[in-house]
């Protein structure tokens, strides 16, 4: 094999991309051709037909940027962790302003590495145990479910307040028992759950407090962002969400101990700090005592952690940088289609409960969320869908009614419910949403609010 060969360790040795000379010519020709590619492939937009174009819910929004950062990483050829990643995690950090941030491939997988962080034996006493219970609620994604039944820890669903289909905290200490260690909630379609409530709860009942901002980013609470209030906190950067890397996600947090939890298990479970293609950054690679491992056995492969590889490749990253400038714009169109869209569905607010943002948030709305107050949901979806408007309901609409619970709703095992559900279940079968993404023109709007009061026989003048 000539040029480049890769290591076990995934090291690079041999020729390394070049920049000069006949390849940075090349390079600075394909840069021009990609620009020129965006132009002729993408820039131009078909002109909005009603009726017959289609309205998505959310989708990708780029521009040259995102190519030219894709195709730059591609002909570096580093594919694994590289300058792109560290430059996204530092500002992404720095956005949030949260100290420690890693790049992950999905939502869920940071979900799944968040939670497995507070299970770590390194936490002594603090640590999460199998059987121990984890206050969530049942509207909402799957995945910020799954982790806890995946390990053996018990969720306990609490029922969302109607107005904001988010957590409603009258029944936290109701749900609170000898063996709750955690509390773990999504900001619903980016609105934000009342954290200064739950704060006050775990901080009273010594909980962790995982926050899934998958759906939020850029929202603000008590004029803070939403990701640093939780121990931990979560970003999916799937095509639907306010940024994008195709599939990628993030895990952050303020604290020292919880990041290096995170990094190890998101890194194979290693103890290791070296970065990727990098040997003996602490300087003492052969020189330490681990478990009851020879001394000095080589700290590459010392593993603290039961871990996972959940690294993403610097190809996604280097769309997510170019995605990152941009977010506080997207975050922008958001509220501005958000607010277009209450204003011209207010007329039918005696049949159509519209989302409330929560007291003392500003949301970065993921989607905006409807619920019809005398039922007939389904037909009115089905007519939307006919005209070209998809449509979304509130993921899993009640999560304990699920196939993947069907062993433990016959069982009455691994899980428990705080009252009745009855506003989640409410959600399930009367509530839909359809979209706010910066890829929507007020032309759609105007459309999508017209066809909701047609299908209810109403009309908006
Ligand atoms: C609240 C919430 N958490 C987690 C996820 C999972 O993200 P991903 O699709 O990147 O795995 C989603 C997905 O959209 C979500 O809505």
């Amino acid at each position: 094999m000539s040029g480049v060969s890769v290591g076990d360790g995934g090291e690079v040795s041999g020729m390394s991309a070049g920049s000069g000379g006949d390849a940075g010519k090349l390079h600075q020709q394909i840069m021009a051709l990609v620009e020129q590619y965006y132009a002729a492939a993408f820039a131009a937009r078909a002109a909005f037909v009603p009726g017959e174009t289609r309205i998505p819910y959310a989708g990708r929004v780029f521009d040259a940027a995102e190519l030219l950062n894709l195709v730059d990483s591609s002909l570096e050829f580093w594919l694994t962790h590289g300058r792109y990643s560290d430059r996204l995690e530092e500002q992404l950090g720095a956005y949030l302003g949260i100290k420690h941030c890693y790049l992950v491939s999905s939502g869920s997988s940071a979900n799944l590495l968040a939670f497995s962080a507070l299970t770590s034996d390194r936490l002594g006493a603090r640590k999460i145990l199998r059987g121990d219970e984890v206050i969530t609620v049942a509207a909402g994604f799957p995945t910020t479910v799954a982790p806890i039944v995946q390990y053996g820890a018990v969720p306990v669903f609490v029922d969302v307040d109607p107005a904001t289909a988010n957590v409603d905290v009258a029944q936290l200490e109701d749900a609170w028992s000898a063996r709750t260690k955690a509390v773990f909630l999504a900001h619903t379609l980016g609105n934000p759950f009342d954290v200064a409530t739950v704060q006050a709860f775990c901080e009273e009942y010594a909980l962790w407090l995982i926050e899934d901002n998958c759906d939020a980013l850029g929202a603000h609470y008590g004029g803070r962002l939403t990701g640093g209030f939780g121990h931990i906190g979560t970003s999916s950067f799937y095509p639907p969400h306010h940024m994008t890397m195709g599939e990628g996600g993030a895990v952050y947090t303020e604290s020292d101990e919880l990041g290096a939890i995170v990094r190890s298990l998101r890194d194979w479970g290693r103890d290791c700090e070296c970065p990727s293609g990098v040997d003996n950054f602490c300087g003492r690679r052969f020189d330490r005592d681990f478990g009851t491992l020879p001394h000095g056995y080589d700290h590459k492969y010392v593993f603290s952690h039961f871990g996972f590889n959940f690294k993403v490749t610097e190809m996604q990253a280097a769309i997510g940088c170019a995605q990152l400038a941009k977010l506080p714009r997207f975050v922008e169109a958001r509220r501005r289609n958000f607010a277009t869209l209450s204003r011209l569905l207010a007329p039918l607010a005696d049949v159509l409960a519209l989302p409330q943002a929560t007291a003392d948030s500003e949301p970065s709305w993921f989607g905006f969320l409807m619920t019809l107050r005398d039922g007939g949901r389904d037909a009115l979806v089905a007519d939307l869908e006919r005209r070209k408007i998809q449509t979304r309901m509130l993921f899993a609409g009640n999560m304990v009614r699920q196939p993947c619970f069907d062993a433990m709703r016959a069982t009455h095992q691994g899980y428990r419910v705080v009252g009745d559900l009855a506003a989640t279940d409410t959600i399930m079968n009367d509530a839909f949403w359809v979209g706010v993404y910066p890829g929507l023109s007020d032309e759609m709007l105007v459309y999508m609010a017209q066809s909701i009061a047609t299908a209810l026989g109403r009309r908006l003048d």
